[in-house]
C-alpha cells in the first residue's frame, strides 16, 4: 500500500499514507521524518504552526543526501491563521525552515485571522487571555490570496483544512481556482460524511487527520476497531488507518517511533463486512449524538460543524 496514490484536481498524484508532524517532539522530528522516507513514505504533512518545519526539512535533507530525489517526495505545509492576510510571506517562512523551493501543497490551516500584530508570532492573546482574532476577516479574502501563489511556483497546489460544507460552499462561488484537497479530522468516530460526500462530488481531495483519535491514540481501544484488528491478526492502528482508502482519502499517521512509522506502513484491504461494522458504529455514535472531535482548538468561532453547533 506504501505506492498507492490518488488524483488531484492539478493532476498530481498524492500517495494514500503519510507521516503526520504535529506535537513531533524537538529532537525527535528529524530522526522520524528520515525513518519514514527510507521505510517507503512519500508524503509528509507539516506545517508552520507546528514550529518543526526545521527539524522536517532536516530528515527531508538527510532522506536526499542518501539519493531520493525532491520530486519522490510530496511535502504539505499551511498557512497559520497568524498569517492569514500574508499567505506568500507564510509560505515564505515555511520554505526557509524547510530548505525547500517549493511545496507540493500549501493549505489554510484554519479559515481564520489571529492578530497579525497581536503579541506572539503564532497564538496571540489578548490582556484577558483570550485568542487575538479578527473577527472581521472573510475567509474567502484568504483563498484570493492563495490562489496567487500558484503562479510564483512556490506551491504546486492549494487547499484548504477545517473546512466545514457551509465554510466550503461559501468559498466555492469565489474560487477561481478550486481547493485541490480539504484536510480535515476524519476517523470512524467522526466521518464527517457531509463534508466527505460535498468534496467528492466536487472533486476536492480529502486528507484524513487524527485517524487513530490523536495524542495517545485513544481510538485504538474502541470495541470494532478492536474486533476486526482480531479478525485479521492486525494491529488496531492498520484497522484504523486502512479505514480511508476504500474512502478515496489520503490519510495522516503521526509517530515518532521508529517501530510504529513501520507497522503503520502495512495498510490491508478491509473487506465489505469490516467496512460495515464501522459505517455501523459512525451511524451509533451519529444518532446518539456521540460523534468524538479530538481537535478543536479554542478559537471561540464558529466554523460550521454540525457537532459543533
Ligand atoms: N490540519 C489540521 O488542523 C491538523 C490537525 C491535526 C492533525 N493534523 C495532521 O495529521 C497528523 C495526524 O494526526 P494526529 O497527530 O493528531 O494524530 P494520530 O496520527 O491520530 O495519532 C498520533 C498518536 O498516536 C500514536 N501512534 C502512532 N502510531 C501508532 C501505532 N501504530 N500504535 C499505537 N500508537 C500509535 C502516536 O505516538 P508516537 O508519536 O509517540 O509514536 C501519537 O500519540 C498530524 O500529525 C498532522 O500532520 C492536521
Amino acid at each position: 500500500m506504501a505506492d498507492k496514490t490518488f488524483k488531484l484536481n492539478t493532476g498530481q498524484d498524492i500517495p494514500a499514507l503519510g507521516l503526520g508532524t504535529w506535537q513531533g517532539e524537538p529532537g525527535k522530528v528529524k530522526t522520524a521524518v528520515a525513518h519514514a522516507l527510507k521505510a517507503g513514505y512519500r508524503l509528509i504533512d507539516g506545517a508552520y504552526c507546528y514550529g518543526n518545519e526545521d527539524e522536517v526539512g532536516q530528515g527531508l535533507a538527510e532522506a536526499f543526501a542518501a539519493g531520493l530525489k525532491r520530486e519522490d517526495v510530496f511535502v504539505v505545509s499551511k498557512v497559520w491563521a497568524t498569517y492569514t492576510t500574508r499567505c506568500e510571506l507564510g509560505l515564505q517562512k515555511s520554505l526557509d525552515k524547510l530548505g525547500l523551493d517549493y511545496v507540493d501543497l500549501f493549505l489554510v490551516h484554519w479559515p481564520l485571522l489571529m492578530n497579525p500584530e497581536g503579541n506572539d508570532d503564532r497564538f496571540p492573546k489578548l490582556p484577558n487571555g483570550e485568542r487575538d482574532i479578527i473577527r472581521s476577516h472573510n475567509h474567502v479574502d484568504t483563498w484570493k490570496q492563495m490562489e496567487k501563489l500558484v503562479a510564483t511556483g512556490k506551491t504546486k497546489a492549494i487547499g484548504v483544512s477545517n473546512y466545514s460544507k457551509r465554510y466550503l460552499e461559501q468559498l466555492l462561488p469565489h474560487a477561481t481556482i478550486k481547493p485541490a484537497v480539504n484536510q480535515i479530522e476524519n476517523h470512524p468516530a467522526l466521518p464527517q460524511q457531509e463534508i466527505v460526500d460535498l468534496c467528492k462530488q466536487e472533486g476536492i481531495h480529502i486528507m484524513a487527520y487524527s485517524p487513530l483519535g490523536s495524542t495517545g491514540g485513544p481510538l485504538l481501544t474502541a470495541e470494532p476497531v478492536v474486533q476486526i484488528a482480531e479478525k485479521h491478526g492486525v494491529p488496531a492502528s492498520t484497522v484504523l488507518l486502512s479505514y480511508h482508502i476504500p474512502r478515496g482519502s489520503t490519510v495522516l499517521a503521526k509517530s515518532v517511533t521508529p517501530s510504529r512509522i513501520d507497522a503503520n506502513l502495512k495498510l490491508i484491504d478491509l473487506d465489505a463486512d469490516d467496512v460495515k461494522v464501522l459505517n455501523d458504529y459512525s451511524d451509533r455514535l451519529g444518532k446518539e449524538k456521540k460523534f468524538q472531535r479530538f481537535v478543536y482548538p479554542p478559537f471561540g468561532v464558529e466554523f460550521g460543524f454540525p457537532d459543533k453547533s
